[in-house]
């Protein structure tokens, strides 16, 4: 298969750029860490790198159908910063973590939809935080719950096209993303595991990729409270 993977230098996506090109795929490889892609493609001679900041549109490479037409278009890029004082809202912040999480997959499908042939892929990394509103996620879990819906509606409108859209719930990861939280996260799992369940459930053709498991159970049976309810344990989980 030819798969572009953005977000490949850290995390959740190196670990599937390095199963994928392991498994003799070929991969396009984004991230803005000259140095990491460097290392990659000195592992893995499969793996065709492209440095450039997804934020920012004029820097969206080329790409001709002819070398790389798309089995899969994984759009994984993404960061997490929290709003810690909703009071003084800092819409900067917000405006970082929305232009990468969200407006930069819409820069992605613009540049590179074309390029996925029919009988192709995408997949969309989303997060099981957009199932609920979390305290301190205003900007994390706008753009979430945003990608999710995007998700959908292009599952709807791609369908003529023979172009399938799979959107991927992870739980906690163990990645760089998350070392900088300072709060319990339950049920961590490593980018391998992460990156095998995302690759697992691909191969199946879901549409919809959530694990852990019980984790997913435990929040959709947080989804069932009524919001007045939810709204108190979130307050309490904030204090
Ligand atoms: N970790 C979790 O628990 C978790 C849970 C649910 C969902 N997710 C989602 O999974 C995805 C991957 O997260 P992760 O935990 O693996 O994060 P990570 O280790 O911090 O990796 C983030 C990746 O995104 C790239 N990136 C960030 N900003 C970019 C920009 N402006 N331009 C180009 N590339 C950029 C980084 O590239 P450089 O390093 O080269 O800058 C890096 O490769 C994200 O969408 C995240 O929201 C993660």
């Amino acid at each position: 298969m030819r798969i572009m993977i953005t977000g490949a230098t850290s995390g959740i996506g190196r670990a599937l750029a390095e199963s994928y090109a392991k498994a003799g795929h070929h991969i396009l490889a984004c991230g803005r860490s000259q140095q990491k892609l460097d290392d990659l493609v000195k592992q893995y001679p499969n793996i065709t790198p492209l440095c450039f900041d997804l934020t920012q549109y004029q820097q969206y490479p080329v790409i001709d159908k002819v070398d790389w037409p798309l089995d899969l278009l994984i759009f994984n890029a993404g960061d997490c910063e929290y709003i810690d004082d909703a009071l003084h809202f800092d819409a900067k912040r917000f405006e970082r973590v929305i232009n990468i999480n969200l407006i930069s997959v819409a820069y992605g499908l613009q540049s590179w939809l074309h390029l996925v042939r029919p009988g192709g892929r995408l997949v969309m990394v989303s997060s099981s935080a957009e199932m609920l509103a979390l305290p301190r996620a205003e900007a994390y879990g706008t753009s979430k719950a945003a990608l999710t819906y995007l998700a959908k509606v292009l599952s709807i409108d791609l369908a003529q096209h023979e172009i399938e859209v799979s959107c991927v719930h992870p739980g906690f990861v163990d990645t760089p993303l998350t070392e900088r939280n300072t709060f319990a996260m339950p049920m961590l799992m490593s980018s391998e595991q992460a990156a095998d369940k995302i690759i697992a459930g691909v191969a199946k053709g879901k549409r919809d990729i959530r694990f852990p498991s019980v984790f997913i159970f435990l929040m959709r049976c947080l989804q069932l409270l009524p919001f007045s309810i939810w709204r108190r344990l979130a307050r309490r989980i904030n204090r």
